[in-house]
C-alpha cells in the first residue's frame, strides 16, 4: 500500500509537473539496495555530478530499497517514462529483450578480470546496450554485482545437496533452467520477498553475492554460504529512451560522463564492501563459508550454454567474442 501511494504521488507529480524545486525537471532513479550499498553510493556521486553541471535544469532524485516497486515493476515504469532510470539485474532484463540472456549463463566468465574486461569492452557491449529501442529503454552503464553462490539453511558441499531444495532465483527463464540442471527446485521471486520466504520455510535457500547476507540480512536466516560461484551477473542502469533522446548533445555528453563516474565509484566501493560483508556475516551472524569443488557444479550446468545458443542463435557471435576475450585476459595476465 505504501509503495502504491508513493507511486501514485510520483506519477501524479510527473503528470502535473508540479513537484520540482523551481520547476526543475526531476530525474527519478529507482533501485533495490539499501543506502550504504555501493550502488547507492555511486548514484549519489552521479546526482552530485549532474546537479553540479546542470543543476539549474535538473533535480536528480534517488529512490532506494524498492521504494517504487520491485525491479521488474520499475523496469516497466522506466519503459513507459513514469520514472527515468532503474538499476536492474541483467537476470530480469532477458524477459524484456533476450539479447541479455548472454550474461545470465552460468560459468560464462572464468575470472573477475574476464568479467570486467567483457563488460568494459565498448565494441561488444554497445550493440547490446542499444538493442532495446523497441522496448523503450537503453542501457547506459553496468555496475558490479560480484559473483553469485548458494546460501542455504543446510550446508551445500556438492550439487547433490541441492536435490529437492527450493531455491529462490531471480525472475528469468535462464535462471529457472539453471536451477533445474543443478537438481534443485527453482522458486522465482523479487529480492524483497526473500527474507520472509527463508524465515517461513517457503524456500530452503537462495543465491546471490555476499552482500545479500548483510544488506538484506539473509544471513540471519540462512547460515551456510557455499562458494560454487555459478554466475557473475552484472547490474545494468537502464534509462527511458525518450528522456535520453530528448537531451541535447551537450547534456548527453555530461550524462555520459556521469554514468562513467557512477560506474567507477560503485566498482571502487565493491571489493571493500564484499570483505566487510563477509566479516560481518561470519562474526556477527555466525554464517559459515564453504569452499566446495566448483568443477562438480560446473559439470551440471555447462550444457545450458549449448541449449541457449541453439534457441537464441543471435547470441553466438557475442558468445564467441566473450570466449576470445577470456583467452586474451588469461594470456595477458592481469589486464
Ligand atoms: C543482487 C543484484 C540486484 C538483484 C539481486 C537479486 O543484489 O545486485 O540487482 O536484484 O541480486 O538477487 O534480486
Amino acid at each position: 500500500m505504501k509503495k502504491f501511494l508513493n507511486l501514485l504521488l510520483i506519477v501524479g507529480c510527473f503528470v502535473l509537473g508540479a513537484c520540482g524545486k523551481e520547476n526543475k525537471r526531476i530525474i527519478r532513479i529507482a533501485h533495490n539496495q539499501i543506502q550504504t550499498h555501493p550502488t547507492n553510493i555511486g548514484l549519489l556521486a552521479f546526482e552530485e555530478f549532474i546537479e553540479s553541471k546542470l543543476g539549474d535544469k535538473y533535480d536528480v532524485q534517488i529512490f532506494p530499497n524498492e521504494l517504487l516497486g520491485s525491479q521488474v515493476n520499475t523496469v516497466e515504469l522506466t519503459q513507459t517514462g513514469a520514472i527515468d532510470f532503474v538499476v536492474a539485474s541483467n537476470a530480469i532484463l532477458e524477459s524484456f529483450d533476450n539479447i541479455y540472456q548472454i550474461f545470465n549463463l552460468p560459468y560464462l566468465f572464468n575470472s573477475t578480470e574476464h568479467y570486467h574486461a567483457v563488460m568494459d569492452n565498448a565494441e561488444l557491449i554497445t550493440p547490446i546496450f542499444t538493442a532495446t529501442e523497441k522496448s523503450g529503454f537503453e542501457a547506459v552503464t553496468w555496475l558490479d554485482a560480484g559473483q553469485r553462490s548458494f546460501y542455504t539453511k543446510k550446508p551445500i558441499n556438492t550439487p547433490n545437496d541441492l536435490k529437492g531444495l527450493k531455491i529462490r532465483v531471480q525472475q528469468g527463464a535462464t535462471n529457472i533452467r539453471m536451477m533445474e540442471l543443478f537438481g534443485g527446485s527453482a522458486t522465482p521471486m523479487g529480492l524483497a520477498e526473500v527474507y520472509t520466504a527463508l524465515q517461513q520455510g517457503v524456500i530452503d535457500g537462495a543465491e546471490n553475492n555476499e552482500l545479500s547476507l548483510t544488506s538484506t540480512k539473509h544471513g540471519e536466516v540462512a547460515k551456510f554460504y557455499s562458494y560454487d560461484m555459478h554466475q557473475m551477473v552484472p547490474d545494468i542502469l537502464i534509462g527511458n529512451l525518450k528522456f535520453l533522446n530528448g537531451l541535447s548533445q551537450e547534456e548527453r555528453e555530461i550524462f555520459n560522463e556521469g554514468f562513467k563516474l557512477l560506474s567507477r565509484v560503485q566498482r571502487d566501493a565493491w571489493e571493500d564492501s564484499v570483505i566487510q560483508a563477509k566479516q560481518q556475516a561470519q562474526n556477527d551472524m555466525n554464517v559459515q563459508f564453504i569452499y566446495p569443488d566448483v568443477e562438480l557444479f560446473k559439470e551440471k550446468v555447462l550444457p545450458l550454454h549449448a541449449e541457449v545458443l541453439e534457441s537464441n542463435p543471435k547470441l553466438k557471435p557475442i558468445y564467441d567474442r566473450v570466449q576470445e576475450i577470456g583467452r586474451e585476459v588469461k594470456k595477458g595476465g592481469n589486464n
